[in-house]
């Protein structure tokens, strides 16, 4: 068990403290799976305010439910479908304040309230989605928005 319990005094700071920790979980591992699954767990264990973390994985075409934390979760997405589907077409992140105003929203669980989705890109191949759901509205700032960019960026070399 890795216990990394971080607790940085801002936002900024916390997402570098996750980013290196990240990074120390998924060094010399290349199994995909084992690195989405510890990510999800260590996103879930550090951010505030989450009722789901975890990832779509792009098989042919179609994103489908990969490692996670949360509750049971819709298995296969088309590109272009609710936030993850429209993250995966458009190779761009999806910050959502208010997942109910989001056309086409997928909710897997009713608590979610905001939503922000990164593609995982790689040679110009999307490999995965990383997915992060709160029940606070707004939950996902600019801030958030960068750190995970980063994680997202960190987990492309190693999916
Ligand atoms: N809300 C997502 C579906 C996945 S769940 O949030 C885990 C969407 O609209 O794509």
């Amino acid at each position: 068990m890795y216990d990394f319990k971080i607790q940085a005094a801002d936002t900024a700071s916390m997402y570098r403290d996750l980013a290196s920790a990240l990074e120390g979980l998924v060094a010399g591992e290349p199994d995909p799976i084992a690195n989405m699954a510890n990510a999800a767990a260590l996103i879930w264990e550090t951010l505030p305010d989450l009722n789901w973390a975890g990832f779509y994985r792009n098989l042919d075409g179609e994103l489908v439910l990969g490692p996670f934390q949360g509750r049971p979760a819709c298995i296969r997405i088309a590109f272009g479908s609710g936030v993850c589907g429209v993250a995966a077409a458009a190779r761009q992140v999806q910050r959502v304040e208010d997942v109910n105003a989001f056309p086409g929203h997928i909710a897997c669980d009713s608590a979610s309230a905001s939503e922000i989705v990164v593609p995982i890109v790689r040679d110009g191949e999307l490999i995965a989605v990383l997915d992060i759901d709160s029940p606070r509205t707004a939950r996902f700032t600019e801030e958030d928005e960068a750190g995970c960019v980063k994680l997202g960026d960190i987990l492309a070399r190693v999916l």
